[in-house]
């Protein structure tokens, strides 16, 4: 039996716009009101675009218990960066939730290692809990190099968490507060999904490897997401996985229908 709650959540991307999220909200809490078997035994977080993250959509969503999170935040709480978004002020709009560290954004965007570690203290530092993606690329799987990618990604998160404990802002910080999304790249938008054991070993390691670093009470809490090609068809099968706490759903995170089955999965 896994002690750690599940985290359901999806990652709406560069789609939907206000009317289309307030639509979705009311579309999904029919869908799972109708749901007998519902159940609120795990945690439900969508990340919209940030045009969606304003108090109405916040309480349509919170009509299905779910939080709305923002996809990115910077580093800093304010000055000059031309379209970034502040954790603090995120924070006061009455939103607990931020991505970092997304492949999109380190492949299409720059970001780096060092930059997500970056945007996770802040986060941390501003309240807020801070869902951090990893993972390897094709190329980098079938090179080998598949573990050094993860080391290096999750030192930076290791290294934020540090920085984070030792400041005066940490006062009831778990790892519930920075989970972890293991994103293979090749697994997201393909259709090609990860199977059940490769996704399973994959977030073993990440366990693995954090309790050497984080002590395994940290580890054995930390709640470790995966994201790739989910579906209401391999949902339940990936939460199954001893190590697997939660999906982190692109997608079929879009429509009403299929996020509703993949909550009651
Ligand atoms: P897909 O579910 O569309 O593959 O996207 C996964 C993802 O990137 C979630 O952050």
């Amino acid at each position: 039996m896994k002690s750690r709650k599940p985290i359901l959540a999806g990652n709406w991307k560069m789609n939907l716009g206000p009317a289309e999220a307030g639509l979705y909200f009311q579309q999904l809490e029919t869908l799972l009101s109708n749901d007998p078997t519902r159940s609120l035994d795990s945690e439900r977080v969508i990340f919209p675009p940030a045009y969606n993250l304003g108090s109405e959509i916040q309480w349509v969503a919170g009509k299905c218990q779910v939080q709305l999170g923002a996809q990115n935040i910077h580093w800093e709480s304010t000055g000059a960066f031309t379209a970034e978004l502040s954790a603090k002020a995120l924070k006061d709009l009455g939103l607990n939730w931020a991505l970092v560290g997304h492949s999109e954004r380190r492949q299409l965007f720059g970001e780096t290692n060092q930059t997500a570690g970056k945007r996770l203290l802040k986060g941390l530092s501003s309240g807020l809990r801070v869902l951090f993606c990893m993972g390897e690329t094709l190329g980098e799987r079938e090179s080998g190099r598949m573990e050094t990618v993860w080391a290096e990604q999750l030192t930076s998160y290791v290294e934020a968490l540090a920085k984070h404990v030792a400041s005066d802002q940490a006062n009831d910080f778990s790892s519930r507060h920075a989970p972890v999304a293991y994103e293979p790249v090749w697994a997201i938008g393909t259709g090609k999904t990860a199977t059940t054991e490769q996704a399973e070993e994959a977030h073993r390691w990440i366990r693995n490897w954090l309790s050497e670093k984080l002590g395994a009470t940290f580890a054995e809490a930390l709640p470790v997401l995966y994201g790739g090609s989910v579906t209401p068809d391999n949902a339940a099968a990936l939460l199954k996985q001893p190590n697997i706490d939660g999906v982190l759903v692109g997608g079929a995170s879009l429509k009403p229908e299929s996020f509703a089955k993949i909550l009651l999965a």
